[in-house]
């Protein structure tokens, strides 16, 4: 066998957003090329400032003389740019009032969220030690922290019935059941805002599930990649609170905090982000991951021009939000006349829609076998669209249109689907009419 066992794992371990995306790129919507291509309203990229962002890229403020010769270089330091981390600490401290507030020695820059969780699940965990992560979830934490760490993901169902929200209880069933197999729950990641529910955690809902890791001697990973993108006064949503806003925060040391320009600032493409930590060990167990995990230096120095202009970034996520908002309560009021269910959203530009409605009968092979995979189950299950969704899953892709299924997200109840709205209103209208035939023909055919 040429390949490691853990290379074996690796490969055994589907990311279904990756292999779905791969996919759709293969005939990807363009407005002048392809219209007759797939609209993508599944990959949660963030579209609404890209004409502004292209210009003042390309600026001479930003570019501020362009490649120089330090750029050829690994840098100043493997934890990246001193210059850049001031400004993303000021950037945080400033806009999520933070109470534990950060400077460059806090954190590492990263080349995306995606290497900060597999950097912490190194750091934290010990191979086979497990990380405990409400459901649904962002189907990347699987193989982030799984993939080449050797940690174990453990699922922590919630449900549509009490609104997604997690209990003690239920930390407290997942944790027992994880040791029973003896995984010992070392870490527990909490996505807030949340993807894909779209949803901020209120403060009592983060202090429960802290106290719970505290009285584990667990570590907290908080995934705040979507903090900046926010919609305050949604549907009476609670504000987002970081982390390290909270003065009464149980265990500061303990709890570690991922942040990325991916979302708030919309790219993903030029993979930035930060590990971040109070705790000196962390930080220096993370330089040890050195070059692997680094930003180019051009981007970083392109960054940290762009983030000290600082009114101007205010004015700019500013922007960013009201046209998200706008998209969001033009998505809302779609799903609202077509009678889709949805959870009110007040963060991040996806929506988590119920579709179970059309989703069909079940036919004797989608029947109970496949249910079977879709009842809560443990925290260990493995998960695949129930055969109904890929039916429907398939049938919006051939009207040219994607949306995730909940699959993706080790969601435990069949028929949901996150549907993301960061782009150009007059694409997502046309992707919306597309979902529409899609649902209105099912609705004729089975009445
Ligand atoms: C919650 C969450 N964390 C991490 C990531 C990965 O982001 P990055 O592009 O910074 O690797 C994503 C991307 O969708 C995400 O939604």
């Amino acid at each position: 066998m040429p390949i490691s066992a853990r290379a074996l794992r690796a490969v055994n371990t589907p990311n279904l957003l990756v292999a779905a995306f791969e996919r759709v790129s293969r005939n990807p919507f363009h407005v002048e090329h392809n219209r007759g291509g797939i609209i993508n309203l599944g990959t949660a990229e963030n579209e609404v400032m890209h004409p502004t962002l292209v210009s003042e890229l390309n600026s001479p403020q930003i570019q501020a003389g362009g490649i120089n010769a330090s750029h050829l270089t690994y840098g100043s330091s493997f934890n990246g740019s001193r210059a850049l981390r001031s400004e993303i600490s000021h950037l945080l401290n400033r806009k999520l009032n933070l109470h534990h507030k950060l400077n460059d020695s806090n954190m590492k820059i990263v080349n995306g969220a995606t290497t900060a969780i597999s950097v912490f699940s190194m750091i934290l965990c010990d191979a086979g030690e497990g990380v405990m992560i409400p459901s649904p979830y962002y189907g990347g934490f699987h193989p982030d922290c799984s993939v080449g760490t050797d940690s174990v993901p453990i699922r922590v169902p919630a449900y549509a019935s009490n609104g997604f929200q997690i209990t003690t209880a239920d930390l407290e069933r997942s944790y027992a059941e994880s040791k029973g197999r003896g995984i010992v729950p070392k870490v527990l990641l909490i996505c807030n805002p949340n993807n894909p529910l779209g949803q901020t955690y209120s403060r009592t809902q983060l202090m429960e599930m802290l106290l719970f890791a505290q009285s584990h001697d667990m570590e907290v990973i908080s995934d705040e990649v979507y903090a900046l993108t926010i919609r305050e006064g949604d549907d009476n949503l609670p504000p987002f609170t970081s982390v390290y806003a909270m003065s009464d925060l149980p265990d500061p040391q303990r709890t570690h905090l991922i942040w990325s320009m991916s979302k708030d600032f919309g790219v993903s493409g030029m993979r930035l982000a930060t590990v971040i930590s109070l705790n000196p060990d962390v930080i220096a167990a993370a330089g040890c991951f050195g070059t692997f995990a680094s930003t180019p230096n051009y981007i970083q120095h392109l960054w940290t021009n762009f983030l000290r202009d600082r009114p101007r970034v205010d004015q700019f996520l500013d922007e960013s939000n009201l046209r998200i908002k706008d998209s969001y309560d033009k998505v809302a009021g779609f799903l609202q006349s077509h009678h889709i269910p949805f959870l009110p959203a007040n963060a991040g530009f996806f929506v988590w829609v119920n579709l179970s409605k059309w989703l069909g009968p079940e036919s004797s092979e989608a029947g109970a076998g496949s249910r079977v995979a879709w009842t809560p189950s443990s925290p260990f299950a493995r998960y695949e669209p129930s055969p109904r969704e890929t039916q429907l899953w398939m049938e919006l892709l051939d009207e040219g249109v994607y949306i995730a299924y909940g699959a993706a997200f080790f969601a435990d109840e069949e028929g949901w689907f996150r549907i993301l709205f960061a782009k150009d209103w007059s694409i997502m209208q046309l992707a919306l009419e597309r979902i529409g035939r899609v649902l209105s023909r099912r609705e004729a055919q089975h009445q």
